[in-house]
């Protein structure tokens, strides 16, 4: 089989559900020769921010989803999180990925205060942000204020399944149009599923997989289901860590121009996730940059990993982790390979 033209459901079936290990092996060396086809051996750092555990949303899977009796709350305040900025800039980040629960303290003029402080002392940086779901004018107020890129993970393209991880005001289409509309300005987007997540099918994967090369995103989060206490999901199982490495080379195959992060979740399911999500085809870290006294209480679900260390040591660490596996850190933007649709003219 060539990997991969236009697969069929039944081939993308095949391999979300298969248990050979030599099958898995080839897939995964695909997806890394794929990888490197377009962005060689580098792995992009992005330093990550995590602003506020406070939201208003309710998530059953959620760490800090609103009714949680366990989630402490923080806010770092827009001097708080510019120092972080700092912090990382010092590091040689030139990405920050400003994340946060939907704190409706931070107000979208809030927001474009805090981009635009960032934007005018940091000029060439990029700023992500990932802070759910805005309607199209905030979106492109965002936009102009100096953010190029936003993550939104979609968490499951199948309908019946997203309404069996959310409370009924959640709408799997009102994400995915959040997605085409950010799209649409001009950022470069970042979807993304959990893996494992109760309840979740092979074809709730395979939706996953369809829904994304439709909307064709310049970056996809892919990371496993961790039960959360407080949540009503704390009973239930993890996910896999194999399935999620198959996920992440499966999208790198049908989206080989796409970003793909080694994500936290599958280092704090397995010691060495993240450098096996590298074998897998990804190619994006995200060294936490929160302050120490606070990142512990980001916390999206159980026993997550790099909650004590310093910015500058989760560096090294990430560093030393990515030249091990015989990859190479590169601290530079590391935009995607995918074009931007840019419906917005930033002046
Ligand atoms: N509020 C923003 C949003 O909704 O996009 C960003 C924060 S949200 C906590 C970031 C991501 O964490 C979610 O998109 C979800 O995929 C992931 N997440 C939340 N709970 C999780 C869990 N229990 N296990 C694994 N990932 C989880
Ligand atoms: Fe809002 Fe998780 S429920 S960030």
């Amino acid at each position: 089989m060539s990997f991969f033209t236009t697969p069929g459901d039944d081939e993308l079936l095949h391999y979300i559900t298969t248990e050979d290990s030599q099958e898995m092996e080839k897939l995964f060396a695909a997806a890394r020769s794929a990888r490197e086809e377009y962005y060689g051996l580098d792995v992009y750092f992005r330093g990550l921010i995590e602003f506020t555990s406070y939201c208003k949303n309710d998530c059953f899977y959620c760490g800090i989803r609103r009714s949680s009796p366990c989630a402490r709350r923080y806010r770092l305040s827009p001097a708080q999180i510019l120092e972080c900025c700092r912090i990382g800039d010092r590091l040689g980040f030139r990405t920050f990925v400003l994340q946060g629960g939907e704190d409706p303290w931070f107000t979208g003029e809030r927001i474009c205060r805090i981009l635009s402080l960032i934007r005018h002392e940091f000029p060439d940086h990029a700023i992500t942000l990932s802070i759910g779901e805005w309607d199209r004018k905030s979106y492109e107020d965002f936009f102009r204020a100096g953010a190029n890129r936003y993550l939104l993970r979609h968490e499951t393209a199948a309908d019946a399944h997203y309404g069996a991880l959310h409370p009924p005001a959640m709408k799997l289409s009102r994400r995915k149009e959040c997605l085409y509309t950010l799209r649409d300005i001009g950022f470069q987007t970042g979807a993304g599923f959990m893996v494992g997540t109760p309840f979740q099918t092979p074809e709730c994967l395979l939706a996953d997989l369809r829904f994304l090369q439709d909307l064709e995103p310049h970056m996809v989060g892919i990371g496993p289901f961790i039960p959360a206490e407080g949540t009503p999901f704390a009973a239930y199982s993890q996910g896999s860590v194999n399935l999620t490495l198959r996920m992440v080379a499966l999208t790198r195959l049908l989206l080989p121009r796409t970003l793909l992060p080694a994500t936290t979740a599958l280092g704090t399911l397995a010691g060495d996730g993240r450098e096996q999500a590298l074998m897998a085809g990804a190619n994006v870290v995200m060294p936490n940059l929160s302050p120490q006294d606070v990142r512990k209480f980001y916390s999206l679900y159980d026993n997550k990993i790099c909650t004590g260390d310093e910015a500058a040591e989760c560096v090294r660490c990430m560093s030393l982790r990515v030249r091990a596996t015989g990859f190479v850190p590169n601290m530079s933007r590391g935009d995607s390979k995918l074009p931007v649709t840019a419906d917005l003219q930033v002046v």
